[in-house]
């Protein structure tokens, strides 16, 4: 039985090898947090990934009665600088609009809003990857090097018909843009 009293008992001799690992222990751990901070640097530097930090709030109950996410504006506006501000409402069960056209090489930034609970939307194979919280507008910044066609899911369970929700983006050629986006109108797929 080991001595109970205030006094910090003398290290019991022949524990060096206790000490050994120990200092291995300590070693180790010290090294797997610098593994994941050097991660979070790489990922946030080199790739761009960084947590959402602008809090924008809005109404979510009347989205469809006029304001930025009234449903004229829904889709991709080009602006002068031939950037993208592509705007999208996220409701059970789906995007609006549901298949998005961006420009190639161009800034796009992606402003969305949830009409009822809470969403989320990925664009396979890009950093982009957020949550879209009712109350709120959900900002993501990104370009699209290549032309093609992407999946965008909502990855976040939403009730019974979350698996059924998910859009297109279409990345074209910025030269071969919908005309109407000169003119100030939001532009989907189908335009
Ligand atoms: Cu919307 Cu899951």
């Amino acid at each position: 039985m080991a001595e109970i009293s205030g006094t910090a008992m003398p290290p019991p001799s022949g524990d060096k090898q206790d000490e050994a690992s120990e200092r291995l222990w300590v070693l180790f751990v010290t090294a797997v947090i610098v593994l994941l901070v050097a991660m979070v640097v790489y990922t946030s530097v080199h790739l761009g990934f960084h947590p959402p930090s602008q809090v924008e709030t809005i109404d979510s109950t009347s989205l469809h009665q006029g304001g930025e996410f009234s449903e004229a504006n829904l889709g991709t506006v080009i602006g002068p600088d031939g950037s993208a501000v592509v705007r999208v409402v996220a409701q059970q069960y789906a995007f609006i609009p549901n298949c998005l056209v961006v420009p190639a090489g161009k800034p796009v930034t992606f402003r969305l809003a949830s009409a009822d609970v809470v969403h989320g939307f990925i664009v396979e194979g890009t950093n982009v990857n957020a949550m879209v919280v009712p109350g709120y507008v959900t900002t993501v910044h990104t370009t699209f090097e290549n032309p093609g066609e992407r999946l965008m899911p909502c990855h976040e369970f939403c009730g019974i018909g979350h698996q059924a929700m998910w859009a297109h983006v279409r990345i074209v050629e910025a030269s071969r843009f919908p005309a109407d986006a000169d003119k100030q109108k939001a532009v989907n797929c189908a335009s």
